[in-house]
């Protein structure tokens, strides 16, 4: 599936542009800076194809990119603390909340969780609303290269007991660095098996 073609679709700024919902998709969730589009181009082996960034904010519209003739990747605005102004950053939240609790074709949420910082109140705000709109997450812990062992554990540990009060949390947590390429095989069966 990833050996094939990916392309972008378009960018959606509010919930009417979305693209039909005849494709099953997944989408990739997080804190603003956390790795979404960076773990998008490294799944898919092209540096540029998502806009990645080292400041927060980057990613500004939902991004949809056509993996094959069946899925679609969703790339979303990143959550919490970003480099624009409030109002701004108020208007992509809505759209970010219209899209996780009502698009009929989404068939896995993947929250994405900075390896080094574990999941933080608003991380845990999008979690509940995912249980309450009844699509399953899933969480996958970014940028593994940027910590040691030690601490690994400690935060894996701290997402585990996190995860355990969510009803939509799918129990398994994947380890990536998009740096390194870490769990990205792993990530990529994944999404392969959902249809
Ligand atoms: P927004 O679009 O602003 O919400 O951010 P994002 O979640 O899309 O993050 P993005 O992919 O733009 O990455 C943010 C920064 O983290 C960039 O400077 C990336 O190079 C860096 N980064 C992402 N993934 C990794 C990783 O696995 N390892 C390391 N070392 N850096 C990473
Ligand atoms: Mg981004």
């Amino acid at each position: 599936l990833f050996a094939g073609p990916v392309e972008f679709v378009k960018g959606v700024v509010a919930m009417p542009g979305l693209p039909p919902a005849d494709r099953v998709e997944v989408c990739f969730a997080g804190r603003s800076n956390v790795g979404k589009s960076s773990l998008i181009n490294a799944l898919t082996n092209r540096k540029t194809l998502a806009r990645a960034s080292n400041t927060p904010g980057r990613t500004q519209e939902i991004n949809y990119f056509a993996l094959g003739e069946e899925r679609y990747l969703v790339d979303l605005p990143g959550y919490g603390f970003a480099e624009a102004p409030v109002a701004i950053v108020r208007k992509w939240q809505e759209l970010l909340k219209a899209y996780l609790s009502g698009r009929q074709t989404l068939r896995r949420a993947f929250v994405l969780i900075d390896s080094r910082h574990g999941v933080k109140a608003v991380d845990d705000e999008i979690m509940t609303m995912l249980d309450k709109s009844a699509v399953t997450f899933q969480v996958v812990m970014t940028k593994l290269d940027k910590i040691n062992k030690e601490t690994r554990e400690k935060n894996i540990e701290q997402v585990k007991q996190a995860l355990q009060k969510h009803p939509a949390a799918y129990p398994e947590i994947i380890l990536t660095s998009s740096e390194k390429g870490e769990g990205l095989e792993t990530l990529r069966a994944v999404i392969a098996t959902l249809a």
